[in-house]
């Protein structure tokens, strides 16, 4: 299954990621996460990643659509792949459908979670990660069982850089402006599939699985 999670930040496309990648043993491939390593280990994609992310604006499109490109062929996608994070504009979509068409494969689902905006800042101010697994954390919705310690890593928990109120509001700013038309993109092309991300959690796992399942056919 080759799979689209869309959604704003905050809606929920890493954890609902984490249940797919556990059920289907598919990889998850977030570009947000694949920016922050680089930005971590300070490499030029990194340096340049870094000025972007830090202020809510998206990193250039050459730079993304190149990095899922080189992604994609590794053979662990093979037997498909969970986008997170991208395509993030109409340049994007359109990159992957090439990239796609090139490797002879197709989309089989896009997965729109969707949440209003101010659920999303409560999400996102209250998020903590793991540092060592990447495992998400919401300190009222989902909290680790000790405090700024991950339950499954015993590592340590922090707040992302752009978790910021004043850098939500500006990501949700271009959430609107340049991914929400991709919605409609997929919805012309019949593979969009909409779910309510202001479910708790485990609501929305469900629904999100049954739509796989019926797809798995
Ligand atoms: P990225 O890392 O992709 O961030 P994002 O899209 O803003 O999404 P988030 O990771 O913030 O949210 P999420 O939907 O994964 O939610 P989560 O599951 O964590 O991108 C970061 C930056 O990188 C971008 O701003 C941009 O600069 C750059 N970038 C990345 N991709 C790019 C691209 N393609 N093009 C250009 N630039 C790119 O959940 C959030 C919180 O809510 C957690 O605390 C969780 O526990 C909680 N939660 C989840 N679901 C529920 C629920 N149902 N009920 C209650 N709480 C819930
Ligand atoms: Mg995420
Ligand atoms: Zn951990």
């Amino acid at each position: 299954m080759n799979l689209i999670l869309l959604g704003a930040p905050g809606a929920g496309k890493g954890t609902q990621a984490k249940f797919i990648v556990e059920k289907y043993g598919i990889p998850q491939i977030s570009t947000g996460d694949m920016l922050r390593e680089a930005v971590a280990k300070g490499t030029e994609l990194g340096k340049k990643a870094k000025e972007f992310m830090s202020q809510g604006k998206l990193v250039p499109d050459e730079i993304v659509i190149g990095i899922v490109k080189e992604r994609l062929r590794q053979k662990d996608c093979e037997g498909g792949f969970i986008l997170d994070g991208f395509p993030r504009t109409i340049a994007q979509a359109e990159a992957l459908d090439r990239i796609m068409a090139e490797m002879g494969r197709k989309i089989d689902a896009v997965i729109n979670i969707s949440v209003p905006e101010e659920e999303i800042v409560r999400r996102i101010v209250n998020r903590r990660i793991c540092r060592k697994c990447g495992a998400i954390y919401h300190l009222i919705y989902d909290p680790p069982k000790r405090p700024g310690i991950c339950d499954k890593c015993g590592g340590e928990l922090y707040q992302r850089d752009d978790d910021r109120e004043e850098v939500v509001r500006q990501r949700f700013a271009v959430y609107r402006k340049s991914t929400q038309p991709l919605i409609d993109y997929y919805r012309k092309r019949g593979v969009l599939y909409e779910v309510d991300g202001t479910k708790d959690i485990v609501s929305v796992k469900s629904e999100i699985l049954s739509i796989l399942e019926k797809l798995k056919g």
